[in-house]
């Protein structure tokens, strides 16, 4: 695909005209302009600060880390196994993503300045930032801003108080972002498989060595926590969300962590609120389906753990009345099974299974004997998957059964209400 994206629409791949080349390099922000609107401006005095931890109780308090991160982002930074290693996660395989590749094309300095600053508050010793092996365009802005950053650092009597910074492409398949599965990826083992927990990367990563495995979006906040924090201001809680789906205005915004899901979407196109029937909120396919009578939740992180999704990735993805939730089901589970890396049973098996019974509801030839059979896989797989996509597959497959219920009984008896079978 050389340094051209494409996204499928339609049934035909098209290429995406602002990810050219040419076009991503018209866009990259110099490191003296960075400079000019605030980089790097707090941080001689961040290091200075004798505990720099406490950057990532902001990132916490900011709502771009989960609560658990504390204490295992504390054992490496008291760890005295060297070396230890900061992981920026540049995966972004997620359907419906593209924050990730924006930010690494677009606010690179921010980007290595956050991931700097991250290193001396986790006190490693290299820096690797993990790119898709689809994002060239996002390898070259990084490697030409370290270009810029190599002698800004030496002229400031840095560059050897500081751990170096690597770049490396990993495969595009959607399991490779799973922290584990980019672990192994990194060390040359068979690519996309993750590993069994315990032990966390935390205390056995790369090399078997500790590390932090941290999104990039979280990585890039860091430089604008720290500004906020010694500038005495609130600390400012904005996150990416990647809206796609059935609204008017797809593409990427960014908003206050309490706005309404229902204003997002509004936002996104004017979708009227009678007109959705669900949203994919948070991970996209993988965090959870909400029907649309939940719409107007506000995306705190509180919020959206009650709803029993996962907000992190901030992938939306509306979907309009005019879908039938049973052909949206097959399409996300075959997608699940296809993505697989068939290491656990479960979600080998599972994946396998949820298809063939989607598709038996989808000809009609279901009973409500399958519909069982298929919540107990779904159930087992998210108890025993090995890691979160068999989980994921599981989890998403039982949200549209609980809250759709009607629709795939419907289906049952030959009728599809959104028009999509039996015609
Ligand atoms: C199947 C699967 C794919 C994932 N893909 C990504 C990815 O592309 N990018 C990413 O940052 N995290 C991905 N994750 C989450 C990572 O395992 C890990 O939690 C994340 O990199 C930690 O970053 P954060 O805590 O800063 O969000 C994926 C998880 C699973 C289960």
């Amino acid at each position: 695909m050389g340094d051209k994206y494409y996204m499928f629409v339609n049934g035909e791949f098209r290429e995406i005209e602002e990810s050219r080349g040419d076009y991503v390099r018209s866009q990259y922000e110099h490191l003296d302009k960075y400079i000019a609107r605030g980089g790097y401006k707090y941080f001689g005095k961040f290091l200075s600060e004798d505990n720099k931890f406490f950057i990532l109780e902001l990132l916490v308090k900011a709502g771009l880390l989960g609560g658990g991160a504390l204490s295992r982002f504390k054992t490496i930074a008291s760890s005295a196994n060297r070396p230890k290693y900061l992981i920026v996660n540049g995966h972004e395989g997620e359907p419906g993503g593209f924050k990730d590749r924006l930010i690494m094309e677009r606010n690179t300095h921010q980007l290595l300045e956050g991931a700097l600053l991250l290193s001396l508050a986790l006190n490693v010793d290299e820096v690797i930032i993990a790119v898709n092996e689809r994002f060239r365009n996002a390898r070259a802005m990084i490697e030409k801003a370290l270009g810029e950053l190599r002698p800004y650092l030496t002229s400031k009597g840095l560059l050897n108080k500081l751990p170096p910074i690597t770049v490396l492409l990993v495969g595009s398949p959607y399991i490779v972002g799973e922290e584990t599965a980019l672990i192994n990826s990194l060390e040359g083992n068979r690519g996309g498989e993750p590993r069994l927990r315990p032990p966390d990367p935390t205390e056995t990563g790369l090399f078997g060595k500790p590390t932090a495995v941290i999104n990039v979006e979280v990585v890039a906040a860091v430089p604008i926590l720290i500004s906020n924090y010694y500038e005495g201001r609130e600390i400012v809680i904005e996150k990416y969300f990647c809206i796609t789906g059935d609204v008017g205005k797809p593409g990427l915004y960014r908003e206050k962590l309490t706005v309404g899901l229902n204003e997002l979407l509004a936002k996104a196109g004017g979708v009227k609120e009678e007109d959705v029937k669900a949203v994919f909120v948070g991970g996209g396919v993988s965090s959870g389906l909400a029907h649309s009578s939940k719409i107007r939740v506000r995306l705190t992180p509180e919020e959206t753990r009650k709803l029993g999704v996962f907000l992190g990735p901030g992938v939306i993805i509306a979907l309009s009345n005019n879908r039938c939730i049973v052909d949206v089901m097959l399409e996300v589970e075959r997608f699940f099974s296809h993505e697989s890396c068939g290491r656990c049973e479960p979600c080998r098996l599972g994946t396998k299974e949820l298809v063939e019974v989607l598709e038996k509801v989808s000809m009609g030839k279901a009973s409500e004997e399958d519909l069982k059979w298929a919540e107990t896989v779904a159930r087992t797989m998210m108890e025993t998957s090995l890691c979160g996509l068999g989980m994921s597959a599981g989890k998403v497959f039982l949200d549209a059964l609980t809250q759709f219920r009607d629709e795939f009984e419907e289906h049952i008896r030959g009728v599809c209400r959104a028009g999509v079978h039996f015609r």
